[in-house]
């Protein structure tokens, strides 16, 4: 948190100083016309695609260079599993892809070492944390583009409607608010509102609830970093019982379904008391045209009871070049111009998204735009890493183990207890 504080003086040099911008304008000219092919964010996610295919062609124009833009698949799992085709097949046809920050290991093969085309005194202005996770066996597979960190999303007009003076503390206080207003709501004729929506789907992005979930309760990390596997205690398992509780109550049963865009669109059209989401949902609500603009706010996701911990499950994504690219020069120049701090500053205050360079933070067009962010950094002391590192390769089996048997939870399909065995037993076998 020092250093997010302490560094605004640095960024000043470096922003008003000129002399980058000069050696980036070299820079950007000094590349032969080549074409691009980058998988970038999905059209299907917020304003994300859009957003990332105009940067990049605004770089392609200012470089003479041309960009062909694939958007990914909105969903995390699906997305891997379309680059796995392509790393698998050794295609040349993508250069660039956006990847997940937990399938360094996974894309560590298939991805050239970055430090050849990055500059170390750039590398470093990042944080340490983010190039220490994307690098593997000394190789650093891709550059740090924005950071996610899970949010619970709460309207403050129904709040006070509902005579609560703040968010929840606890998953227990939130249970029992989304219930008073979910019945208030519904008797004055919403019929449809509900308490609270979040990621239930098997995929990705129940892995990372489920993260949340067991860390809040004190239930660890499942794999813990040095590779014992902690995930069968009675608190993991209190934490499935307690999401498990929400289906059909406070959350309807369809949950089990949604991933992020559909527990966004809920939200967004005014018809849950809270959410679970990333930072990208914000400005998108706050958009004029959204119903809820100026009636929501976010805080930590809650504690798993009074004794419990705050937990915000790490994300993010990150920019790769692929090995088999024949353009990695020109690749090299497009990833250090979407995660220069002028783009990412753009990207933070349009897309709402962090940013990876811990100067960023102290900017006030960025504290003005997206008002939340003064309390970033204390939403991101409590982030818990999904067990990637340690799994390395292997994290898709274990991610996979998470998300199945947590639907399973959530579909009455098995219980609890039955669920954290099976993660166990999968657990045990991806740990090296
Ligand atoms: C977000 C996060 C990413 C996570 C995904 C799951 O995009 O940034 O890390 O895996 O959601 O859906």
């Amino acid at each position: 948190m020092n250093r997010l504080n302490n560094s605004f003086g640095r960024l000043a040099v470096r922003f008003f100083g000129g002399c980058v911008v000069v050696s980036q304008l070299t820079l950007l000219q000094s590349v032969p016309a080549e074409t691009v092919r980058f998988a970038g964010d999905s059209d299907l996610v917020g304003d994300n695609g859009r957003w990332t295919r105009a940067v990049a062609e605004e770089w392609a124009e200012k470089t003479n260079n041309t960009v062909e833009y694939i958007s990914r698949p909105a969903d995390a799992t699906a997305t891997l599993q379309l680059y796995l085709q392509y790393w698998g097949s050794k295609s040349a046809d993508v250069d660039v892809f956006l990847i997940d920050v937990i399938w360094q290991g996974i894309a560590a093969p298939f991805a050239v070492d970055l430090k050849k085309f990055v500059k170390s005194d750039i590398i470093s202005e990042f944080f340490p944390h983010s190039i220490e996770n994307n690098t593997v066996n000394g190789r650093l597979v891709s550059m740090p583009w924005f950071i996610d960190a899970g949010l619970l999303y709460y309207r403050t007009d129904l709040l006070q409607k509902y005579g609560y003076s703040g968010p929840p503390k606890t998953w227990e206080e939130l249970a029992e608010m989304a219930k008073k207003i979910q019945d208030g709501e519904r008797a004055a004729g919403n019929l449809t509102f509900q308490g609270f929506v979040f990621e239930g789907k098997p995929s990705e992005s129940l892995t990372c609830n489920a993260v949340e979930w067991i860390y809040s309760y004190g239930g660890g990390t499942i794999i813990d970093p040095d590779k014992s596997v902690t995930v069968n205690n009675p608190n993991a398992i209190k934490a499935l019982q307690t999401a498990k509780s929400w289906a059909g109550t406070i959350s309807p049963t369809a949950v089990s379904t949604y991933g992020e865009e559909e527990a966004r669109n809920i939200w967004q059209s005014g018809n849950a008391a809270f959410m679970r989401n990333w930072p990208y949902a914000y400005p998108l609500g706050e958009n004029p045209q959204s119903p809820i603009s100026g009636k929501f706010d976010v805080t930590a996701l809650p504690k798993g009871g009074d004794d419990g911990k705050n937990a915000a499950c790490l994300g993010g994504w990150q920019l790769m070049i692929s090995a088999y690219s024949k353009v990695p020069n020109a690749s090299a120049d497009l990833v250090r111009y979407l995660t220069s701090a002028e783009i990412q500053k753009k990207h933070a205050i349009e897309l709402g998204l962090l940013p990876t360079l811990p100067d960023l933070y102290n900017d006030p067009d960025l504290q003005q735009k997206i008002p939340w962010f003064k309390n970033a950094p204390d939403i991101l002391a409590n982030t818990v890493a999904r067990p990637s590192t340690v799994t390395g390769g292997s994290y898709n089996q274990l991610s996979q183990a998470v998300f199945e048997n947590a639907s399973k939870v959530l579909n009455s399909q098995e219980s609890a207890e039955d669920a954290i065995q099976q993660i166990e037993r999968i657990a045990k076998r991806v740990v090296p």
